[in-house]
């Protein structure tokens, strides 16, 4: 059986006009940054990312952000005592550019209700497992450990409660007794690079719905 999304069709999600504004936080390599990029530079997502927030110095998305022209600011949670104070720092931060939809590619710290309140229903993360199961940290490892048969990823808005939020759209990566996490994780994050647009467009859609009038 062959990895796949399931998804209504792209083109009624992703034509903006004007084109959507984003904006990205991410903690680590940064793929689904990339493929975000990727998505709006030909104009599959009619998107523009406006600014990137990492919240560690060294982390490699800050590369792909040099190699796609986005502004980029590292903010260090360690700087911070507290999670509510960081997160009024990113909010000051991204007030300045206007952001529609805030984008958790690959943020490794948990948010509070401070950030999901300023940007209610407008805050998308994408999972490498298929929520609600194997929420947390590992999931990839938890699905492996459960021996289910069909694994993948999610991309959903974020509420108060880690992981559990309104699921967006999802793509199934099925897994063989030969699988362990070196063979599996690739193909889930293949996914997640297909998966990720689309679930940002649908949440676009939904706020521009919502905000229109
Ligand atoms: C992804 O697998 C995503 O599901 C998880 O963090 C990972 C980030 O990978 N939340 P990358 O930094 O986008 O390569």
């Amino acid at each position: 059986m062959a990895d796949f999304l399931v998804s209504p069709n792209i083109e009624s999600f992703t034509n903006f006009k004007p084109r959507l504004r984003l904006g990205i936080m991410a903690s680590g390599v940064g793929t689904n940054l990339e493929a975000l990029c990727q998505a709006t530079k030909s104009n599959i997502l009619q998107a523009d990312i406006q600014v990137l927030i990492v919240n560690n110095p060294d982390c490699p998305a800050i590369e792909k952000a040099l190699k796609y022209h986005i502004p980029y600011k590292v903010l260090d949670h360690r700087l911070f005592q507290k999670r509510e104070h960081y997160d009024q720092q990113i909010i000051k931060e991204l007030d300045s550019y206007d952001i529609e939809i805030l984008v958790m590619a690959g943020w490794m710290r948990v948010v509070t209700s401070t950030l999901i309140n300023h940007y209610n229903n407008r805050i998308v993360n994408i999972h490498p497992s298929l929520l609600p199961s194997f929420p947390g940290v590992n999931a990839i490892e938890q699905a492996l450990e459960a021996k289910v048969k069909i694994s993948g990823c999610t991309v959903h808005i974020v509420n108060e409660k880690v992981d559990s939020g309104p699921i967006l759209v999802q793509s199934a990566v099925p897994i063989s007794n030969q699988d362990d996490k070196r063979t599996l994780a690739p193909r889930i994050q293949k996914q997640e690079h297909k998966t990720l647009p689309i679930g940002v467009a649908i949440a676009g859609k939904r706020w521009r719905e919502s905000n229109q009038g």
